[in-house]
């Protein structure tokens, strides 16, 4: 996949947070996602299956994009890229993983939540921030604010985001989509019901599309 951060998180509106307890639901799961119009997901490094399912989703469902999440350390960082992840994203940022994922041949979103930890991704080159957690750290009124001094940024906020609120962070200019475990309840991957991941799939997508139409009616 040849892509930056910036076109990744263009490529969707919402990105899927995805905990994955079976490795088997791994398939099911992003062909679930596909089929209700968002193609790309994050798996996040929670469970012992994570590590499989980002394998199996990478070889067996082609046409979907799949990342590793939760990448909180240099263990987690050398399974995701060995197990053929397409992208990465980590709830925070330290020097030693800023450092441990700058040159690395696919796109990283770090997780930041305030001035200081843009300041340091800007020092490694990054420009693309996950805004981790969004609604705790000050949602849209600290985007808002940060937006002002680090103009040529852009972040997925995740953490707190719902079909209530999704369409508010999407009408900011520094945002390019919201990411969310909404869409992939365990309850629902735990019964299998993939039609039902579908309907979230498309309600997200639904409201994203408002969003949009309503930016348009605006310009
Ligand atoms: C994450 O795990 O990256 C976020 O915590 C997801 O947050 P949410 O469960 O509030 O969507």
């Amino acid at each position: 996949m040849n892509t930056t951060s910036h076109s990744l998180l263009e490529m969707t509106p919402v990105l899927p947070v995805v905990q994955i307890a079976d490795a088997d639901h791994a398939i099911p799961v992003a062909q679930a996602l596909r089929q209700g119009g968002i193609a790309i997901l994050e798996v996040v490094l929670r469970t012992p299956a994570s590590i499989e399912a980002i394998r199996r989703i990478r070889a067996e469902v082609p046409d979907v994009v799949v990342g590793a999440g939760t990448i909180t350390d240099m263990g987690k960082l050398d399974a995701a890229v060995e197990a053929g992840c397409e992208f990465l994203i980590t709830p925070g940022l330290t020097p030693a993983m800023a450092k441990a994922c700058k040159d690395l041949p696919m796109p990283v979103v770090p997780g930041v939540s305030c001035a200081s930890d843009i300041m340091l991704g800007l020092e490694y080159g990054f420009t693309a921030f996950k805004f981790f957690p969004a609604e705790a750290s000050g949602g849209i009124a600290a985007l808002k604010a940060l937006a002002g001094p680090f103009g040529d940024i852009t972040f997925c906020p995740t953490g707190g985001i719902s079909p209530d609120n999704l369409a508010a962070y999407l009408a900011l200019d520094c945002v390019s989509c919201v990411g969310g475990s909404w869409l992939t309840p365990k309850a629902l991957l735990k019964r299998q019901a993939w039609s039902e991941v579908t309907s979230l799939t498309q309600q997200a997508i639904a409201a994203a599309r408002l969003d949009q139409e309503a930016l348009n009616c605006a310009g």
